[in-house]
């Protein structure tokens, strides 16, 4: 029996497309059947009630070296790609690589509440206004425990507006920002950093996930990206691969200073991936 501090969880969502709702339950049930016959864990499918052909699969590996031989199983390789080939697929807790992750979320979570503090921690306690003055309805602050209370309801776009300003472009003239939502509401942003040798330039949406990372992040739902420029300014190619890497399936708002410009996918965007999975 392996001991129960080696065990790791890994969740993916996957969305399903239309249609093909039997072979995906045909490949969890031969996933499962292999998992358990090779000794590499447990795996269970949960439906999401909300939506049909939303699933979360749960992988209860029996330890790190246990998922990696999983990973490495031809077997299991096989049915991965035929996944997905049906599925759009996120990762929104890999346990194997980061087994701190649900760690971190809960202590994220703990000091949140905690601290009853929102306005990304800077707000204060108590401003002194008077009771009839406090900022009301629309006007309230929003912070991680109340986007989190209601995830989706983040103005991403906006946020990603406000982190264009910050942009350091003396070379092209060219401002972008992004923001970044994690799975656990909190939103972080980026801008582009150019500087004098052009090369070490780096992008946005780079920024605002290497400080995502950085800060203890591994699970990410949305990312928005903002240029001045009336055609969208979808991801470079070397932010399509690190937005992937740690990132998965993201979904992808393109804007303007004025409007939306679309969303997408970023498996659309960035098909037939290169990844540790193929290590
Ligand atoms: N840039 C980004 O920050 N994100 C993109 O998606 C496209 C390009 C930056 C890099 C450089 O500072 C400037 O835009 C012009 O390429």
């Amino acid at each position: 029996m392996p001991s129960s501090d080696n065990r790791r969880l890994s969740v993916t969502r996957v969305d399903v497309s239309k249609g093909h709702e039997a072979e995906f339950h045909a490949i969890s049930t031969q996933f499962a059947a292999i998992l358990a016959q090779k000794d590499y864990g447990r795996f269970v499918v949960v439906a999401d009630e909300a939506d049909p052909s939303r699933f979360y699969s749960v992988h209860h590996w029996n330890g790190v070296a246990s998922a990696e031989l999983s990973h490495g199983d031809p077997e299991v390789q096989a049915l991965t790609a035929r996944l997905h080939q049906i599925a759009r697929v996120t990762h929104v807790v890999n346990g194997v690589r980061r087994p701190e992750v649900m760690k971190v979320l809960a202590d994220r979570r703990a000091k949140v509440e905690a601290e009853r503090r929102t306005g990304f921690d800077r707000r204060q306690k108590d401003a002194g206004r008077p009771d009839g003055d406090r900022r009301k309805g629309s006007d309230r602050r929003l912070g991680p425990r109340r986007l989190r209370d209601r995830p989706g309801e983040v103005d991403l776009i906006a946020a990603a507006r406000r982190a264009r300003e910050h942009a350091e472009a003396a070379f092209s003239h060219f401002k972008v920002g992004a923001a970044l939502e994690t799975a656990d509401g909190e939103v972080i942003t980026g801008c582009n950093v150019e500087n004098a040798t052009y090369g070490l330039t780096i992008c946005a949406e780079r920024v605002a996930m290497f400080k995502a990372i950085s800060e203890g992040h591994r699970a990410f739902l949305r990312i928005a990206i903002v240029a001045d420029t009336e055609a969208p300014t979808p991801p470079c190619g070397a932010c399509r691969q690190i937005l992937w890497e740690f990132g998965g399936n993201l979904e992808i708002l393109l804007a303007n200073l004025q409007t939306a410009k679309g969303s997408y996918r970023l498996q659309d965007l960035l098909p037939l991936p290169f990844d540790a999975r193929l290590l």
